[in-house]
């Protein structure tokens, strides 16, 4: 029964006020509920239909008239009168025994709630669509010393909560537990003062600092940047532990994944900091791009999660260097999205259809989305974005919205028509950009034609509108070129460029093109760059974003010529001391950003030579690449081992600790250097650093150079030094796996799982286990087919538990119809035994279908 954009219809009654009273047991909470509604005099289906699951119906009544409803399992139905009415429940719940951490759950002995997208429904009867809003009242009994819910406190004991702005049911949170808090304070622009609080459990309120210090940035970044001030006199943030994603973005009440508020030197990597400072950025720009102004339905998903991304990256760019940022996006986009978009699981961006919307919280609706609102940007300019982003605001708020009314906005203030960029939301695959250029005297004529790939369901696509930022070089390296915009809006363009004129005289002998300058559209750009064009990109390239690209393409070249046909002739091997020259000769540059350096030091990771080996049409063998990959790092770090060496010795390691974006870069080259220079023979570099570490980073990153190597000791250590905290053993669970040589990754999971520290059930370890083992390409595509035949045990086994959970580690299937017939032949057939299995989840079932069929 999967639900259709098409058959959006609103719904029959508009509610003026929800007041909730919680009773809290762990086995049996009492929700008595009073709801007013009216009819909606725009709703023509007058059907009253609440959603409802799990619920124990104690008593209903309509006007203080009990009523006898219709329930089944997804809700109830009743016959109301055709005017305003007051409608009541009492319904019993078990957090105890809700181990699918929808709806309300309990962590630890403290009671938490998480309802996007349809949790709500498992608290009490309610219209649980984000087209329904009102305000809320909260009467939360317990015991427990602290009570949260959304919008401000109306007693100081937390038994009463008001939020005043009408917001859909998934905005709804509660907590109640013996917590303690991080607190501060916040004034807004406008004056108006908030107080702020990080509720955490005893013993970790040392840990709130810095996840407190990106909150107050945030705030005042979203009034400077997009006009934005927060609307309630509390905001708090409370850390759980047991958590399906990252965090929520609830009213007036975020509640996150302990693994993103917590911080402290020794126990958090300077990964662990950046991704604090992007998620608390995150939710908080949520309380405009999400809440005040909402989402029709939920396959206007990328509405908000799209443009909330893309603001938490603008945040990120501008705290930390822009340029580091921008590669790190699209490292992500490229091995989560672009994976996606290539595979089975291939969607746009906005959905037309779903069976679980769970299984759509995507690296295509999240930072495809996010991309599609850089390109928006692209084409309008700042001034334009920002005064639709106005418009937007002050139109919309306190509304449901769709794509339409947001791109509507700016079609006005820019007087544009969008109706092409719009292809965005609704063609899957990633465009391919094709680009050739040939020299006619002293003209450059370039042609730049695209293709969007058959994706499931959509064999056929329109041109994209793609917005192509290019620059022209000189073989001496000068730019003639700066920057400019193509717009590539139909299936080929041509360009002409007075080479001579460019120049201010004479034409150069050889100019090389730098193109999708910043990655200036979500595409696959196919250039015919030689290894020389693509050395001089990355010695002289205005653009960080191409210099870093032209790096990475070098390498990853040198890598495929091995992997596709073991090329170890003469033509190959110069080419590989071609491409060793122009690295060590870019790293002679000191001006450069640390992290920048480290950035283009990085190999491009298996998953990625994977792909790429697929698109040179040959069958990849997850056992060479790894190989090849591990020698030609060991042959380059000892090639360059004096420059590395100076890189590893800049850092002084006895510097007190500062996570700031500038001292992570140096942390970043030193640990890159230490990854090359180390090899089985000759650890002793990681040892030391491993022994002598005073703070996670380089903890981390010498256990995982020693684990790769073969030292089987300091795993031991970590473990000993480690196990009573839950985040840091976290690390040591999947870097025990995702570290360890192919050959031994397998035994390692095995051993793991049977670990008395491995908590299944908690989200957080079960994917630092599976995550490991798919993270470790070789083990997990072990030709005997036994990493397929872990990884769904474990499935199934979780799915019973925790469907969500199951169905977002099941990604790891999705890229099977690249391997060879054996391979295939195993993942079908454990996909096919997941089908088969009674009582699948819907999430799960939909995933593994949707794997299985296209
Ligand atoms: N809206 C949250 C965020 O992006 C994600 C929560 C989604 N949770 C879920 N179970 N689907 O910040
Ligand atoms: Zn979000």
């Amino acid at each position: 029964q999967p639900v259709r954009l098409a058959d959006y219809s609103p719904f029959g009654y508009l509610i003026d006020s929800v007041e909730l009273f919680f009773t809290l047991d762990p086995t049996a909470t009492r929700v008595k509920s009073r709801i007013k509604f009216r009819p909606n005099p725009e709703a023509t289906d007058p059907r009253f239909f609440l959603h409802g699951e799990q619920l124990t119906l104690i008593s209903a009544a309509i006007d203080g008239a009990p009523v006898s409803p219709d329930v089944t399992e997804y809700g109830l139905t009743c016959p109301v009168p055709n005017a305003p009415f007051v409608w009541e429940a009492e319904v019993e719940i078990n957090p105890q025994g809700n181990t699918a951490l929808e709806g309300l759950y309990m962590s630890n002995g403290m009671y938490c709630t998480q309802c996007e997208a349809e949790g709500f429904r498992k608290i009490t009867f309610y219209p649980d669509r984000p087209d329904v809003m009102a305000p809320f009242t909260v009467h939360i009994d317990s015991d427990l010393p602290v009570k949260l819910s959304n919008g401000n406190p109306e007693a100081s004991d937390g038994s009463l909560w008001n939020d005043p702005w009408p917001k859909p049911a998934y905005l709804f949170a509660l907590v109640a537990g013996d917590l303690v808090a991080h607190s501060d304070h916040f004034t807004t622009a406008s004056g108006k003062p908030v107080d702020l609080n990080i509720w955490v459990r005893a013993g970790d309120e040392d840990k709130c600092a810095y996840a407190m210090d990106a909150l107050k940035r945030s705030m005042k970044w979203d009034e400077e940047e997009y006009g934005r001030e927060y609307d309630l006199d509390v905001f708090n943030i409370v850390a759980v532990d047991d958590f399906n994603m990252g965090a929520m973005e609830n009213k007036g009440l975020n509640i996150f994944n302990s693994k993103y508020v917590l911080a402290s030197p020794e126990t958090a990597t300077d990964r662990d900091y950046a991704f604090i400072e992007a998620i608390v950025a995150h939710e908080y720009f949520h309380n405009w791009t999400g809440n005040r102004i909402t989402c029709r339905d939920w396959f206007q998903l990328c509405l908000k999660e799209g443009l909330t991304v893309f603001r938490d990256q603008q945040f990120s760019g501008d705290m930390r260097s822009e340029p580091v940022e921008r590669i790190g996006n699209v490292l992500q986009l490229r091995a989560r999205q672009f994976r996606e978009d290539a595979g089975p699981l291939a969607h746009n961006v906005r959905p037309e259809t779903y069976i679980e919307i769970n299984n759509f919280y995507t690296a295509t609706v999240y930072e495809k989305g996010a991309e599609v609102i850089g390109m928006l940007r692209t084409y309008l300019g700042a001034d334009l974005y920002r005064a639709g982003c106005e418009l937007y605001f002050e139109r919309h708020d306190g509304e449901a919205c769709t794509i339409e009314d947001w791109l509507s906005c700016f079609e006005e203030i820019a007087a544009t028509d969008l109706s092409q960029f719009k292809r965005w939301y609704s063609q899957a695959g990633t465009p391919k950009v094709s680009a050739t250029w040939t020299r006619d005297g002293d003209t450059l004529r370039m042609t730049l034609s695209q293709q969007v790939p058959p994706t499931p369901g959509q064999p056929m696509k329109e041109p994209a509108k793609i917005p192509v930022s290019m620059g022209l070089l000189a073989g001496d390296g000068t730019e003639i070129l700066p920057s400019t915009l193509i717009d590539l809006d139909s299936p080929s363009v041509d360009l002409n460029f007075d080479l001579a004129e460019l120049a201010g005289g004479k034409a150069p002998d050889h100019v090389v093109p730098s193109l999708l300058r910043g990655f200036s559209a979500p595409v696959i750009l196919d250039a015919p760059l030689s290894t020389q064009d693509r050395a001089l990109l990355l010695a002289h390239d205005t653009d960080p974003f191409n210099r870093w690209e032209a790096g990475r393409s070098l390498l990853r070249e040198m890598l495929l010529e091995e992997i596709c046909a073991r090329d170890i002739s003469a033509a190959a091997e110069a080419r590989r001391r071609l491409v060793w020259q122009a690295l060590k000769d870019f790293c002679a540059d000191a001006s450069l950003d640390p992290a920048f350096v480290a950035l283009v030091l990085t190999f491009p990771s298996e998953d990625d030579l994977t792909q790429a080996t697929v698109d040179a049409g040959v069958v990849p063998d997850p056992v060479l690449i790894s190989d090849v990959r591990t020698e030609h790092m060991r042959a380059l770090g000892s090639w360059m081992q004096d420059t590395l060496m100076d890189f590893y010795n800049a850092v002084d390691p006895d510097t007190p600790y500062s996570p700031d974006a500038a001292s992570a870069g140096k942390r970043a080259l030193r640990n890159t250097a230490l990854s090359l220079l180390s090899n089985p023979d000759n650890l002793d570099l990681a040892r030391a650093q491993f022994d002598g570490a005073t703070n996670m980073t380089d903890q981390l990153a010498a256990l995982s150079v020693l684990i790769r190597d073969g030292d089987r000791t300091a795993a031991k250590a970590f473990e000993e030094q480690w196990q009573h905290d839950r985040l840091v053993m976290d690390k040591w669970f999947m870097i025990s796996v995702a570290s360890a040589p192919a050959n031994e990754a397998l035994n390692a999971a095995a051993a793991l799982s049977q670990h008395p520290l491995f908590d299944w059930q908690n989200p957080n370890r079960f994917r630092s286990l599976m995550g490991g083992l798919v993270a470790n390409p070789a083990a997990f595509h072990d030709p005997s087919g036994a990493g397929y035949t872990f990884v769904t045990d474990w499935l199934l086994k979780m799915d019973s538990a925790n469907p969500q959970t199951a169905a977002r580690m099941s990604t790891a299937f999705e890229t099977w119809r690249r391997y060879d017939a054996d391979r295939q032949g195993m993942m079908a057939t454990a996909l096919d035994r997941m089908a088969a299995t009674p009582d699948l989840s819907r999430d799960l079932g939909e995933m593994v279908a949707r794997m299985r069929a296209a």
